[in-house]
C-alpha cells in the first residue's frame, strides 16, 4: 500500500516535474528554489528573533532538509505517506545514495540521532570496521611512517560498510510500523532507474581532476559516472541501473541482500583486489550499536549529540560549556571578541581530542570529565582575553590526530508528532576511495584513514590523534561528525548537523550559537560567515565575510588569520517560539532544499 502510494506520489510526480524541468531548459537550483516556494510558503512576518537578514523556509507540519533535493522530497512523501521521523530518514539516505554520490551511500557509514516525540534520545552508530585481520602497522609503509596512500586509495583504507544494517536497526526500533525496509528503499530504486537530473555541482565534482582521475580510472565508477570518458553534463539525466539491481536486492532480501551472497562477494572481492584485506565474513559480522547520546546544557537548551567514536558531541558540549558564560550580548555574532574566545575553546577541545578521543568499545574515554561544567571553567579561567595562547602551550606531549574530509553529507527530519532525527554519514572522502564494488555500483568508503596510522604523525589535513585512535581489528575509526539536536525547556528546539571533516563540530557550535544567545533566525544563522580553529594548526581559519578591521584586531591578540574556502554546510530545522518548524539549507553547498508542509 505504501510503495504504491509512493510511487505515484512521489516519484512520478518529482521525476515528471524534473523532466519538464529540463525540457524547458530550467537549472537544477531554479527547480529546487521553484518547488520551496511552492510547497513551503516563506512568511515575512513569522520571524523568530529580530534584526533578520533572510526568511527560513516555514512549514506546520513536518521537514525534512537535506544537501540534496530529490532526496529531500523522498522523505517528505514518507511523511505525507503517514510515516515518522525515522521513516523518512531512511529513504532520504537511500535516495542520497543515488543523488548525491559524493557523499549520500550505502558503502559508507555514519550515525544517526534520534529524538522521540515522548521518551528518551538515543543514536545508531553505524560507523564502519577496520576488518578482523586489520593491524596497528596497516598503513604504514616500508620505512616505518604513515603512508597515506594505503589510507586512502588502497583497499586497506575500506572500512565494513554500516548504512544498510544501521537503517534497519534503527526502522526495528524506531520506525512507525507503517513501513518496511522494502518500502523506504523503494524511491531509490526507482531513481536510480529512471534517472535524476544532474546539478551543476555533480557535473562540476566529475570534472575536477583530482575526482576524474580515481573514477575515471576504475572500471566499475567509470562505468557509473563517464561515457567515453566524458561525464555527464549539468541538466542531463543519469542512471545508476546497477545500484538499481543493488538497491533492489536490499528490498527483496533485507540487509541479507547487502552483506551476504553476491553484493558481499562483489564487495569482499574488489577490496582485495586493491591490496585490502575485508572478507565476506567480515561484512556477515557487522553489527551497528545502539548507544546513548552524550548530552549536556547551554543556557536554557538541552543538547543531544553523538558519543564515541565520534569526537563530536564530547567537543561540542565541551566548547560550549567553555564559553557559556560569556558576555554573548557585549560581543555580538562574529566580533573579534567573540571569534577570540571560540578559538580559544576550541584549541583546548581539539587538544583533548587528539589525547582521549577514539572507540568506546577499545578504550576508556573520560566522556563525563570532558563534559563537566567543573573542567571547562577550569579551561575557562586559562583563556586570556586579549591574548591568544599558543597551541604549543596547550598540551605538553601531543599526538598528531587523522582528519576526516569534508565530503560527508548531514540531513534532518522533524515529524508531524515532533519527532526528531538528526542523520551525518560519509563515504569520507568525495566519492570515497574512488572504486565501486565490481558489478554493485557501490561506491566504496576510504574510512579507516580516520585512524591514526601511527599516533604522533599528522595526516593531511593536520588533525591530531592519539593511541585511542589506533587501528585496531573489528575497530571503529575516530570521527567528527556530530549530528544534533537541541531542546528548550524540554521541548525540540533545533535538529542540525554538517558535512566539514574537522569544522563540522566548530560549525555545529557556530550555527548553535548563532541561534540561541545570538538570536538569529535559522538562515542567517547558517549564511553568517564562519570560522575555525583546531589547536593544530595553530591559525584562526576564516570565511570570506569577517571584516577587516575585526582580522586586525584578532591579529592584535596574536591571532594567525587566514582566510578559506567556506566550512560546512549545515542542515537545520528549528521550531520556533509559534510552534512552526524553519528550515535552511546552507547555500554553501547548492542543490540542498528544505523539503516541508
Ligand atoms: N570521515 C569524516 C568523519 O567521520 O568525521
Amino acid at each position: 500500500m505504501h510503495r504504491a502510494a509512493l510511487s505515484s506520489l512521489a516519484l512520478q510526480g518529482m521525476y515528471l516535474f524534473l523532466q519538464r524541468l529540463r525540457r524547458c531548459n530550467i537549472s537544477v537550483s531554479v527547480a529546487v528554489a521553484a518547488t520551496v516556494g511552492l510547497t513551503a510558503p516563506h512568511a515575512a512576518a513569522q520571524i523568530i528573533a529580530d534584526g533578520q537578514r533572510f526568511t527560513p523556509v516555514q512549514a506546520r507540519e513536518h521537514m525534512v532538509v537535506a544537501q540534496e533535493a530529490q532526496a529531500a522530497m523522498v522523505g517528505r512523501e514518507i511523511l505525507r505517506a503517514g510515516g515518522n521521523a525515522v521513516d523518512a530518514a531512511i529513504a532520504t539516505g537511500f535516495a542520497l545514495a543515488v543523488t548525491l554520490p559524493r557523499a549520500g551511500n550505502i558503502g559508507g557509514g555514519g550515525f544517526m540521532v534520534i529524538k522521540p516525540a515522548d521518551g528518551e534520545a538515543t543514536t545508531i552508530d553505524f560507523r564502519e570496521t577496520a576488518p578482523a585481520s586489520a593491524d596497528k602497522d596497516m598503513f604504514l609503509g616500508p620505512d616505518g611512517e604513515a603512508d597515506p596512500q594505503l589510507s586512502r586509495s588502497s583497499g586497506l583504507g575500506v572500512g565494513v560498510p554500516g548504512t544498510v544494517a544501521g537503517f534497519q536497526m534503527a526502522l526495528d526500533r524506531y520506525g512507525s510500523g507503517n513501513f518496511t525496509l522494502a518500502d523506504l528503499v523503494t524511491p531509490a530504486i526507482e531513481i536510480a532507474e529512471q534517472g535524476f537530473v544532474v546539478s551543476p555541482r555533480l557535473a562540476s565534482a566529475l570534472r575536477l581532476p583530482r575526482i576524474r582521475e580515481r573514477l575515471d580510472a576504475e572500471p566499475e565508477a567509470q562505468r557509473m559516472f563517464y561515457r567515453d570518458g566524458e561525464p555527464p553534463e549539468a541538466g542531463e539525466i543519469l542512471t545508476m541501473p546497477v545500484l538499481a539491481q543493488t538497491l533492489s536486492r536490499i528490498r527483496d532480501e533485507g540487509p541479507a541482500g547487502f552483506y551476504e551472497g553476491p553484493v558481499a562477494e562483489a564487495i569482499a572481492a574488489t577490496v582485495q583486489q586493491l591490496g585490502g584485506r575485508m572478507t565476506v565474513q567480515d561484512l556477515a559480522a557487522y553489527e551497528p550499536i545502539e548507544r546513548a547520546p552524550v548530552t549536556g546544557t547551554f543556557k536554557d537548551y538541552t543538547i543531544i549529540s553523538m558519543p564515541p567514536p565520534s569526537s563530536g558531541g564530547v567537543h561540542l558540549i565541551q566548547m560550549l560549556n567553555i564559553i557559556e558564560d560569556a558576555p554573548f550580548g557585549t560581543f555580538g555574532m562574529n566580533s573579534a571578541e567573540m571569534i577570540h574566545t571560540m578559538a580559544e575553546a576550541a584549541k583546548y577541545a581539539y587538544a583533548d581530542r587528539s589525547v582521549h578521543l577514539g572507540d568506546p568499545d577499545f578504550s576508556d574515554i573520560p566522556i563525563a570529565e570532558l563534559t563537566s561544567k567543573d573542567y571547562a571553567a577550569t579551561i575557562a579561567a586559562l583563556i586570556n582575553p586579549t591574548a591568544a595562547t599558543p597551541s604549543t602551550e596547550i598540551a605538553a606531549d601531543p599526538g598528531r590526530l587523522p582528519t576526516e574530509s569534508d565530503e560527508t553529507t548531514h540531513y534532518s527530519v522533524v515529524d508531524d508528532n515532533r519527532m526528531a532525527v538528526s542523520v551525518t554519514y560519509t563515504l569520507n572522502f568525495s566519492f570515497g576511495v574512488g572504486f565501486a564494488a565490481e558489478g554493485t555500483g557501490v561506491l566504496l568508503n576510504n574510512e579507516l584513514d580516520d585512524f591514526s596510522a601511527k599516533p604522533g604523525t599528522p595526516n593531511a589535513y593536520g588533525l591530531i590523534g592519539g593511541a585511542a585512535n589506533a587501528v585496531e581489528p573489528r575497530k571503529r575509526p575516530l570521527s567528527s561528525m556530530t549530528p544534533t539536536i537541541l531542546l528548550k525547556d524540554g521541548e525540540l528546539f533545533m535538529v542540525t548537523g554538517s558535512p566539514g571533516g574537522s569544522r563540522i563540530i566548530t560549525t555545529v557550535m557556530q550555527i548553535i550559537l548563532n541561534a540561541t544567545v545570538h538570536r538569529r533566525d535559522i538562515m542567517t544563522s547558517t549564511t553568517a560567515p564562519r570560522v575555525h580553529h583546531q589547536w593544530l594548526p595553530d591559525y584562526i581559519r576564516i570565511e570570506e565575510g569577517i571584516s577587516f578591521d575585526t582580522i586586525r584586531l584578532l591579529e592584535e591578540k596574536g591571532h594567525d588569520v587566514r582566510t578559506q574556502r567556506s566550512m560546512g554546510a549545515t542542515q537545520t530545522i528549528v521550531v520556533g517560539s509559534d510552534g512552526l518548524l524553519y528550515g535552511a539549507s546552507d547555500p554553501r553547498a547548492p542543490g540542498g532544499m528544505a523539503a516541508g508542509d
